[in-house]
């Protein structure tokens, strides 16, 4: 790939290239699965998707905190969705029963099927870690540690916000007619926002020269800040597809992934905090802002979608002023899946 190229086109409407995604992205990265509170008590779990992956975090009682693939050893099921508090995860397919630590501790009728050995029928194991209130799975057991990962991207966040500060206020459930790819390409530059953001470019200086971007070997960056008051906020990518959201403001923060739900489609969700003491009126102001500006990218990222599938173009041409974290992206993307062709 040429600096100034886009990768393929045909790589955002190809099913193969999703498969060796979820092979070789997917299912060996961080991404992530919810917020820490969900699984702080001694017997608590929580269902999530990492990339096409299902993946069980579960606490048991003595406080130890797990993560395995959600899927039965039996015929396959996806054990448990949502989250909540028990003892034991059954499958509801035919109730083999695990304990919170993975092992199988019953399976009906094992007892009349010679050589059954249920210490060989333990769920997978899958990596999991905290990052202040955030909680990140990896569907690899072997991974290198979450704290690896987020490189410089927690010191960065500090400069403007105490993550232990904020409380959760609620999740926005959305997606767009796009490959997962186009969602993310469209968060990683602000050269569409004078041209497609107007309210949000009414309020942050869009300007090159002070909308600044920085590609880290594991996340993409991008520092803004507000017109009238000077407020910081920051943007950030963390690969393949956790996104990050504080705008100049009180305290808040967005976070969550776009996940592939085909090569067409992306489902995303955001978790939402505020500071303790952000008032309701500026959250709502806030949410219908956002929203905005949500609906304004998803035309675009659907635009995308039907021009790239066209098949008569090849390519793109990059301005790699201002889309550096494009480049970068897409160089990661390209070097994941090349890793072992
Ligand atoms: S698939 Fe889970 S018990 Fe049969
Ligand atoms: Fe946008």
């Amino acid at each position: 790939m040429a600096a100034a190229e886009t990768i393929p086109y045909r790589w955002y409407a190809d099913p193969d290239v999703l498969r060796r995604e979820r092979e070789l992205i997917f299912a060996r990265t961080w991404q992530y699965a919810g917020r820490a509170e969900q699984v702080a008590a001694p017997g608590s779990y929580l269902a999530t998707d990492a990339g096409g992956v299902p993946v069980l975090v579960t606490r048991d009682g003595e406080g130890v905190l797990r993560a395995f693939v959600n899927v039965c050893r039996h015929r396959g099921a996806v054990l448990v969705d949502g989250c909540g508090e028990r003892a034991t995860i059954q499958c509801h397919y035919h109730a083999w029963t695990y304990a919170l630590d993975g092992t199988l501790r019953s399976a009906p009728r094992a007892e009349r099927e010679a050589g059954f050995e249920p210490a060989a029928l333990s769920l997978l194991p899958a990596s999991v870690g905290t990052w202040g209130p955030f909680l990140f799975v990896n569907p690899d057991a072997g991974a290198p540690p979450l704290e690896e990962h987020l490189g410089g991207l927690p010191d960065l966040l500090a400069r403007d916000l105490d993550l232990d500060g904020l409380v959760y206020h609620s999740r926005v459930e959305f997606g767009a007619d796009a490959n997962w790819k186009i969602v993310v390409e469209n968060f990683l530059e602000c050269y569409h926002c004078p041209v497609a953001h107007p309210s949000f470019s009414e309020d942050v200086d869009v300007h090159p020269d002070r909308y600044l971007l920085e590609a880290h070997p594991t996340f993409g960056a991008q520092f803004a800040t507000a017109k009238r008051t000077g407020e910081r906020g920051q943007f950030h990518l963390l690969y393949p597809n956790t996104g990050i959201n504080v705008f100049p403001g009180p305290p808040n923060l967005s976070i969550g992934p776009m996940l592939p739900a085909g090569p067409a489609r992306t489902e995303r969700y955001l978790d939402y905090f505020f500071g303790a003491d952000v008032d309701e009126e500026w959250i709502r102001g806030f949410f219908a802002f956002d929203d905005q500006v949500g609906r304004e990218d998803r035309v675009l990222v659907e635009s995308v979608q039907r021009g790239t599938a066209s098949g008569l173009v090849d390519r793109g041409r990059l301005l790699v002023s201002s889309e550096p974290l494009l480049a970068a992206f897409q160089g990661w993307v390209e070097s994941q899946l090349q890793a072992d062709a």
